[in-house]
């Protein structure tokens, strides 16, 4: 069966364009067949930029948009909110989507393939993902988990996911590691942020 992030190399082009529009913003985005939410920007992801947006944020935080499918959330909030974007994903076409809106945008994001934090390294200040619910649990655990190795001591993972998703499950396995906030509800979607649970000794 076909995902949204299985790379088909004969799967053909369809583009089309997406409007996203925040305050004054009006970003245009192109999207295709064979990625995430191809026709409009997922309600979750909405609901997760935006409250982010609508949070304390500085300009220059370092972001990493884990599983980035054509570059909504990373190349949005580097445009909005001034932070240092790095996008990856394993979807080749949702990748070469998302390189050619950050440049269609002006925005000068770092974007490579990786199996989630595979070829990621260094720390960043906020993660913020809208896992793949459809990969299942242990991949989908993957993404919140191991985002504490690849995250600063005072850094934040933010995650949209729905109730109905397994997002409470979740918060109780994620209660180990991070102190768990749920910072918004909307439509059965939770806006998650996470922050590492510091040991003193
Ligand atoms: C729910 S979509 C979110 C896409 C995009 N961030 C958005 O908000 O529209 C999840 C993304 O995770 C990607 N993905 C799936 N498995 C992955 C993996 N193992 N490593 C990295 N990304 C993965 C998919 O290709 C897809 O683009």
């Amino acid at each position: 069966m076909e995902h949204y992030f299985t790379n088909n190399d004969n799967l053909k082009s369809d583009f089309r364009t997406i409007i996203y529009k925040y305050n004054d913003y009006s970003l245009e985005f192109t999207s295709d067949l064979g990625v995430f939410s191809k026709d409009k920007v997922d309600f979750g992801s909405k609901l997760l930029m935006e409250t982010f947006l609508n949070s304390d944020h500085t300009p220059n935080t370092t972001l990493l948009d884990v599983g980035c499918g054509y570059g909504i959330i990373g190349i949005t909030l580097s445009k909005i909110a001034s932070v240092q974007s790095t996008l990856v994903d394993v979807n080749k076409r949702a990748l070469h989507l998302a390189k050619m809106n950050a440049k269609n945008l002006g925005v000068d994001a770092t974007i490579f393939e990786s199996d989630v934090y595979s070829n990621v390294s260094g720390k960043y200040d906020v993660i913020i993902t809208n896992p793949p619910i459809r990969a299942g649990k242990q991949k989908v655990m993957q993404f919140l988990l191991e985002a504490c190795d690849y995250l600063e001591d005072d850094g934040e993972l933010w995650i949209v996911m729905r109730k109905d998703q397994g997002a409470k499950s979740a918060i109780e396995k994620m209660k180990n590691i991070y102190s768990v906030e749920v910072r918004e509800k909307s439509k059965g979607f939770f806006i998650i942020v996470a922050k590492k649970l510091l040991t003193s000794n």
